[in-house]
């Protein structure tokens, strides 16, 4: 009997040293291979051209994009990791949030090559592998935590007690802080998305150049809203003639980030403190941003507080972090079923645990 659960626990930490990680919840096509959790050999993200005219993501646009690339993106990554399909463990693949139609490819793709490899595969929370991200970079990381997830679609605070244990502490009541980013680039007509191209543009700005409002600071919750920051931006911008703007641009998208980097900062300090914690986990396209890391830095140079972050590759939509999260859940001993359903509204932890 003893013998028999110390070879089963054997195997079972023999197994799922390779993984297939696939992510096509929104406008990325990824697929990527990961080996004994943390030794990344490949990672393909194909993101979608075809939604840049739109100034945002046309999801009946993006699931066929999806149907198109996702088997190329897969062939590719298993070419560069020089993994065949056979040598796979198991396979990881976004199951929610995201939009419907796309979750679904990925999600169908899935179950095909799991049942005819006949190997297991596990439905992950997409925003459990962008805090996975970190946990890639920095493999030791198991401290308690504050993790700030900054998304297009998300703006969260969590306290994450041990790998894989969350408590919600916040969120935006409106706009995630990348959907800020992407709406303001759109009314200034630079292009989708528009985090990456604000960031670019804002080194040369002058931040302080227009004091743009600072959302729910004064208040005590570790909430969020940013929909009357862009509204701020649109007033202040349609009082200006073009020329104005073309002249000032820099200067204008510095000042909008600084305030939404402003008040990102602040509330995970707040929560830090509030939780006697000593790291923060940054999390999601937004944590790219050069003038939020810097900032993070400034403001916690002279405390004993450590900020953590992935490079910018694995801070974007990718499917290494699918899985990361994804091997860490199966060398557990979780599994999905075929029956399981995409989840387009899917939280990282229920309702009932907030
Ligand atoms: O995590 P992500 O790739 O996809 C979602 O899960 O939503 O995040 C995409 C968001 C977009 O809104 C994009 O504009 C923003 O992240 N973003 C950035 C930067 N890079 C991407 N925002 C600010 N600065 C950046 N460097
Ligand atoms: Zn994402």
């Amino acid at each position: 009997m003893g013998r028999g659960t110390t070879s089963d626990l054997q195997h079972h930490q023999l197994k799922f040293m390779i993984v297939l990680g696939i992510e096509t919840s929104c406008d990325e096509t990824a697929a990527a291979i990961l080996k004994d959790e943390t030794d990344l050999l490949s990672n393909i993200v194909s993101s979608q051209a075809v939604h840049s005219p739109y100034g945002g993501v046309v999801p009946e646009l993006a699931s066929r994009a999806h149907m198109q690339l996702l088997l190329p993106v897969i062939e590719e990554a298993l070419k560069r990791a020089d993994v065949t399909l056979s040598e796979l463990d198991g396979i990881a693949v976004t199951r929610g949030p995201g939009l419907v139609g796309s979750l679904l490819v990925g999600l169908s793709t899935t179950k095909a090559l799991a049942v005819s490899l006949e190997i297991p595969f596990i439905g992950v929370n997409h925003l459990e592998g962008h805090i996975f991200s970190n946990y890639l970079e920095h493999p030791t990381f198991n401290d308690p935590a504050v993790c700030l997830i900054i998304s297009g679609g998300h703006t969260e605070l969590y306290s994450i007690r041990d790998k894989g244990e969350y408590t919600f502490l916040g969120r935006t009541r409106d706009d995630a802080a990348g959907e800020a980013f992407d709406k303001v680039a759109k009314m200034l007509g630079l292009g989708y998305p528009g985090g990456p191209i604000i960031d670019a543009l804002a080194q040369d700005g002058d931040p302080t150049y227009v004091h743009f409002p600072r959302a729910l600071l004064t208040h005590d919750s570790l909430d969020f809203s940013f929909s009357g920051l862009k509204t701020a931006v649109l007033t202040y911008v349609e009082a200006l003639h073009e020329g104005e703007i073309r002249e000032n641009l820099a200067h204008i998208v510095s000042s909008f980030q600084a305030a939404v980097v402003d008040v990102l900062v602040e509330k995970s300090l707040r929560a830090v403190e509030h939780l006697g914690v000593r790291r923060i986990l940054l999390a999601g396209g937004v944590a790219g941003n050069k003038a939020l890391r810097k900032k993070f830095k400034e403001k916690t140079s002279n405390k004993d507080i450590e900020v953590f972050y992935p490079s910018p590759i694995l801070c974007t939509d990718n499917a290494a972090m699918i899985a990361a999260a994804g091997s860490f859940r199966l060398k557990r001993g979780e599994r999905s079923s075929l029956d399981v359903n995409a989840a387009p509204g899917m939280r990282l932890i229920a309702e009932s645990q907030k």
